[in-house]
This record gives C-alpha cells, sequence and structure tokens, in this order.
C-alpha cells in the first residue's frame, strides 16, 4: 500500500509531471488536489492539449499551459513533435496521459518510453480505444474499471500497472457507469503516480516493475482507495 504521506521524511526531491489532457480535466484535478494535500510529492511542470478550448486547460495557471491545435498541423508527426519538444522544454521527470484524447505517434512515445503513462477506462486487455463503457455494456460484463499502463506505440497495449474495478449494475447507462467508475480512476492515477514520483515504478522490456519486482498482474486498488502491492517475498 502506497500509504497516504508515507513518503514524507524521505528525502526525495520533487518529480515534475508534464500533464496531457483534451476534455475536462478531473483526472488533472484529482492529482491537483493530491499534490495540495500533500499527498504526492510532485509538481505540475506543465499541461499540455491538442485542443486549445479544453476545460482541463482552466484548472492550472496560465503560464503552466501549452495547447495547440492538432488539426492545423499537417499530419500527426508534425504536431506531436511541436508537442514533444514543449513538453521536453519543462523537463518533466514523468508525462501523464490524463484524458488525453489523441493517438500519440512512435516518434513522441519513444522520446518518453519508460516514463510515459496513461489512464484508460477499461479493464486491459478489454476494450483497447474509444466507447469503453459502451462496449462493457454490450458484452454483457458483470464488471468494468480503469487501467493505468505505461505507453507504447501500440494502442493501449504497453504494460498495465494498476486496476481499479466497479460493479456493472442492471439498468446502468454509459452515464451512469462512467460516474461510478471516476471516483476509482481519480484514486487510481494518484497511486500510481505515487509509486512513480517516489522511483518505485519502471518499465523494461514491456513489463512494469514495483520495488524491482516484475508485475505479471496490474496491482488492484483495496476497498479504501490504496494500492495493494504484495510484499516482496511473493510473486507479483
Ligand atoms: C477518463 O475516463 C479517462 O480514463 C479517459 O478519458 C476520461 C477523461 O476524463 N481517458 P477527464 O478529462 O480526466 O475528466
Amino acid at each position: 500500500m502506497v500509504g497516504p504521506h508515507a513518503w514524507r521524511g524521505v528525502g526525495l526531491k520533487t518529480s515534475r509531471l508534464a500533464v496531457l489532457v483534451s476534455g475536462r480535466g478531473s483526472n488533472l484535478q484529482a492529482l491537483l488536489d493530491a499534490i495540495d494535500q500533500g499527498a504526492l510529492p510532485a509538481r505540475i511542470a506543465g499541461v499540455f492539449s491538442d485542443r486549445p478550448r479544453a476545460p482541463a486547460l482552466r484548472r492550472v495557471a496560465g503560464a503552466l499551459r501549452w495547447s495547440e491545435d492538432a488539426r492545423s498541423f499537417p499530419d500527426r508527426l508534425a504536431f506531436d513533435t511541436r508537442l514533444a519538444d514543449a513538453v521536453a522544454a519543462t523537463e518533466p521527470d514523468w508525462v501523464v496521459c490524463a484524458g488525453y484524447m489523441r493517438i500519440l505517434g512512435t516518434s513522441f512515445i519513444d522520446r518518453f518510453r519508460g516514463r510515459l503513462l496513461n489512464i484508460h477506462p477499461s479493464l486491459l486487455p478489454r476494450y483497447r480505444g474509444l466507447h469503453t463503457h459502451q462496449r462493457a455494456l454490450e458484452a454483457g460484463d458483470s464488471e468494468h474499471g480503469a487501467s493505468v499502463h505505461f505507453v507504447i506505440p501500440e494502442l493501449d497495449a504497453g504494460a498495465v500497472v494498476a486496476q481499479c474495478a466497479v460493479p456493472i449494475e442492471p439498468g446502468d447507462s454509459v452515464n451512469t457507469l462512467a460516474q461510478r467508475l471516476l471516483p476509482g480512476e481519480h484514486r487510481l492515477l494518484v497511486e500510481v503516480l505515487g509509486l512513480a514520483v517516489t522511483g518505485r515504478l519502471s518499465e523494461q522490456a514491456g513489463l512494469a516493475y514495483v520495488d524491482g519486482q516484475a508485475l505479471f498482474r496490474p496491482l488492484r486498488l483495496d476497498s479504501s482507495g490504496h494500492l495493494i502491492i504484495p510484499d516482496a517475498s511473493t510473486s507479483l
């Protein structure tokens, strides 16, 4: 379990987070709140968007915002190069896609690989891509969830670090299911970033590692919203 304020007194440097957003930014807000509350030893280095009107941008001071309209660039590489240069200029330790709805090309991913995370609203490997709530409902699943994973060029296919799950109830709609899941998503993202910024999380050869142990299955949140981390003597 990461535990609240477990990092205090450890003498860690404050990690810098670059956060990529496209929409409302509730996941970004969860990170901001955790930082404000002293529960996440990090600072926001910058917030980056492919959509200049994204409400998420307004959650941080103007000096931290970067946005360009991706549609005004000739191709994906041109936009991704501009974005990557802007992200790199803020010298982030970790780059977090938090509701970033544009596919990142290989050139961007290669530049930040191993410190590039995404939150995806499904229990990966189920439902890569879009419309995950709808697809879980249509499949008649009994549970749904979210995953935080390392980003690799194949869409939503990188090593999954951790997941949270919620039941699917009779009569659920896309909206009711999304609302039930969202608080778990926020906890999940904050908890995984807690591992990242305290130097406990890494990726090598397509596997996620926590405390030097390979994760052969994703970590899960417990009922109080903390990650369950098996002790080093047991297989992760
Ligand atoms: C979240 O469900 C996230 O998992 C998905 O897009 C949504 C973004 O929500 N990738 P917000 O912009 O963070 O509120």
